[in-house]
């Protein structure tokens, strides 16, 4: 009896082994930087037999991670999210100590505390950050002045940022804070947003925190703390078109 391997795409070989996403394996593979057993493969959309082939990136041999891990930290001020960086500033890597190749599903400011979620699972991080899912991030903003009803309005209407109008968001003044306390919810992910979105309405922004991103939300979690994320907040981004 002949038994049928199972072939799968280099790219998504690649983004499994945890190395890069699916996007920067093609990268990789332009570049020639891929090899599969002792040849240089630069051809996209080329297919290996995981049993069989040898996979080298940059000429070291890699191998597809034994299952994946999926965490969600409360980001303290001061740790940026990058998990390199040359000017040995306090990262994400610092607090979330595992034997896995971790990456930042995004990424928050260096100033921006709360919910950043973690993983091996190259695939997983792509599709959470694809524009198209639109997962929802909800923020809690405190203020330097009152929030008024108006700007309030305007801001959950959307505003102009870099000359792009925001989509529309969710926005409440939490009661008993003296208006100083805005909750946000955005389901885009541009740069800075938040922040942008309340400088171009002069407000400055005291503390921005994120409490939930998508259903994880940061409850129960001291500031630097991490957890694995549960089974039912890992299927939740499942029912995401495409994954
Ligand atoms: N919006 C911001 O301005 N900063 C963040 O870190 C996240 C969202």
């Amino acid at each position: 009896m002949r038994i049928e391997m199972k072939l799968v795409r280099l790219n998504k070989f690649i983004a499994d082994c945890g190395v890069a996403s699916r996007r920067k394996a093609d990268t990789l593979i332009e570049e020639g930087r891929v090899k599969v057993n002792d040849k240089i493969t630069s051809e996209l959309g080329f297919k290996i037999n995981p049993t069989r082939d040898k996979v080298f990136v940059d000429g070291k041999q890699i191998a597809k991670l034994d299952k994946p891990v999926y965490i969600v930290f409360n980001k303290p001020k001061d740790c940026i999210t990058t998990t390199k960086d040359e000017k040995g500033r306090t990262s994400v890597l610092d607090y979330v100590k595992v034997r896995d190749r971790i990456y930042p599903i995004g990424r928050l400011d260096r100033d921006t505390t709360g919910v950043l979620l973690l993983t091996t699972d190259g695939e997983f991080a792509n599709h959470l950050m694809h524009p198209k899912h639109q997962i929802k991030k909800s923020y809690k903003v405190t203020l330097a002045e009152p929030m008024t009803p108006q700007i309030a309005a305007l801001l959950s209407k959307g505003v102009k940022i870099s000359g792009r109008q925001t989509e529309a968001a969710e926005v409440i003044i939490i009661p008993g804070t003296k208006n100083k306390e805005v909750g946000i919810i955005i389901h885009e992910g541009r740069n800075r947003q938040v922040r942008r979105m309340f400088e171009a309405q002069n407000y400055e922004i005291k503390k921005l925190e994120r409490i939930a991103y998508g259903d994880v939300s940061i409850e129960g979690l001291k500031r630097g703390e991490w957890r694995y994320m549960t089974k039912k907040e890992i299927e939740s981004f499942y029912k995401l078109e495409g994954l």
